[in-house]
């Protein structure tokens, strides 16, 4: 890719001792990431006291992506992350992964996809159907909800009204940022201390497991019931032992499938609002997309056929903000990456945003342009290179229905409403958990059926 005589290998300036660069990457992060391509392939950086490489070329990161018995998750931040999720799907090592996998991908076959897609359908119209014209608008609260009504009722089967839903909607956010902050700023025992943030934690992590806990115990008392996720989970053996999965290891499955799935989607809808409404011409060409093909009704997985502009929108939201922003790998052996030796046990971290924004494979890549995808769509360009959904066989399993959910929500809310931002309003990027728009408020106005009801 480059010619630029960059060494394969270098180490981030900046750097503290026992902090390492903990403070760059929790004061700003995108910059910090952006800056390393400058100092090689390999960058070497601090997470507190811990070294990791930050994997900047694209051919490295496919490699290590492609190959995940070597490549494995893991390390010392991603171990503060298992404490809450053990060993579910994300988290677990590449042996029990494979098998996991195997248990849950059916619940992310096309069919499933399309069943979902009627509960996709039903929450889009409950929201844009509360929406009043002139109405200031909270856009990141309202696409949350929507997102995580969603998952919640696709994943559980259950009722978005159920107390126990409720209950897990409300605690995520708080134990979401607080892996987070345990992962960036690794403070260990300060976080045993009882100040009110630790203790908000806390309960939230309490809370949010009680919830499950419920949904699990009611399933267990109806069984065959539903042939859902949870019915999968509930059903699955473990092929060596024959030992069914533990209310605590279906637990986490769940609370991570729910986590993985509304946030990622709800912050991608929410830049693209933000972003459509700084660019009239992408509005209008939405617009006029949205009333060819939909005539004001929600949209279909049918209809993605004709929604083409739509999807590029996503696609390029994706790119330039791609919420799972960052994510770490372990060597499990002595190994070679970009050129260099690593031991066993080296820590790695790849950044989709670090990718995505690198000019020699994004020309101007911080230009909105969701053109860029019209001769090459995402899926041909060289691997490593455009990776919001990850890669290999770790790759995102939510990412149809995620596409889906997205594309038919942006479809049919251009259909019906225009969101107009606050005057003199401006982005702020939030690098977290997830990387999101933060705070984002805008005015309804009705379009089409909504103008004429
Ligand atoms: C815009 C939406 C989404 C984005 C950008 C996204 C991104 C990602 C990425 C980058 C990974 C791989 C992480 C790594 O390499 O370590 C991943 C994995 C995962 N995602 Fe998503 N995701 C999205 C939506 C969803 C949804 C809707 C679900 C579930 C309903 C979901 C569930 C998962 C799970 C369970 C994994 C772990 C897969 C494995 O290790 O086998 N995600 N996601």
């Amino acid at each position: 890719m480059t010619t630029t005589p960059i060494p394969r290998k270098g180490t981030a300036p900046g750097g503290w001792p026992l902090l390492g660069h903990a403070w760059q990457l929790h004061s700003r992060p995108l910059e910090f990431l952006n800056s390393l391509t400058a100092h090689g392939d390999l960058v070497r950086i601090g997470m507190g006291p811990h070294p990791a490489y930050v994997v900047c070329h694209p051919d490295a990161v496919h490699q290590m992506l492609a190959d995940s018995r070597t490549f494995d998750k893991g390390g010392p931040f991603f171990d503060k992350a298992r404490v809450l999720f053990g060993s579910s799907l994300p988290m677990a090592g590449w042996r029990e992964h494979r098998w996991q996998r195997r248990q849950m991908q059916p619940a992310f076959q096309p069919d499933r996809i399309e069943r979902y897609a009627v509960v996709m359908g039903e929450e889009i119209d409950r929201m844009t159907d509360r929406w009043r014209p002139g109405q200031r608008l909270d856009v990141s609260a309202a696409l949350t909800t929507l997102t995580l009504r969603i998952v919640t009722r696709s994943v559980l089967a259950a009722e978005a009204e159920d107390e126990a839903v409720a209950d897990v909607q409300h605690s995520l956010h708080t134990v979401i940022d607080g892996i987070y902050q345990r992962v960036m700023l690794p403070l260990g025992p300060l976080y045993r201390l009882p100040t009110p943030g630790n203790r908000r934690y806390r309960r939230a992590c309490d809370r949010l497991h009680r919830a499950i806990d419920g949904i699990i115990a009611e399933r267990r008392a109806r069984p065959g019931d539903g042939d859902d996720l949870v019915a999968m989970l509930l059903a699955a053996h473990d092929d060596d032992t024959g030992e069914p999965m533990s209310d605590e290891d279906i637990r986490d499955q769940l609370m991570v499938m729910i986590g993985a799935g509304f946030e990622t989607t709800a912050n991608t809808l929410s830049f693209a609002f933000w972003l459509i409404s700084q660019h009239p011409e992408v509005e209008e060409r939405l617009h006029a997309e949205a009333d060819r093909t939909l005539a004001g009704r929600t949209a279909t997985p049918g209809d993605l056929g004709g929604l083409t502009f739509a999807q590029r929108v996503i696609s390029e939201v994706l790119r330039l903000y791609p919420p799972g922003w960052f994510f770490t790998r372990v060597t499990t052996a002595e190994t070679t990456l970009a050129g260099c030796q690593l031991p066993a046990g080296t820590a790695l971290l790849y950044s989709a945003y670090l990718l995505q924004h690198r000019p020699e494979l994004f020309p101007d890549p911080e230009r909105f342009d969701p053109d860029r995808w019209l001769d090459r769509p995402a899926d041909s360009l060289p691997r490593g290179t455009h990776v919001p959904f990850g890669g290999g066989n770790r790759k995102c399993i939510g990412d149809q229905f995620a596409l889906i959910e997205m594309t038919m929500a942006l479809a049919s809310v251009c259909g019906r409403w225009r969101l107009c931002p606050d005057p003199g309003a401006t982005l702020h990027v939030r690098a977290r958990g997830t990387l999101g728009p933060g705070r984002l408020t805008m005015t309804c106005e009705p379009r089409g059926k909504a103008a004429d009801g």
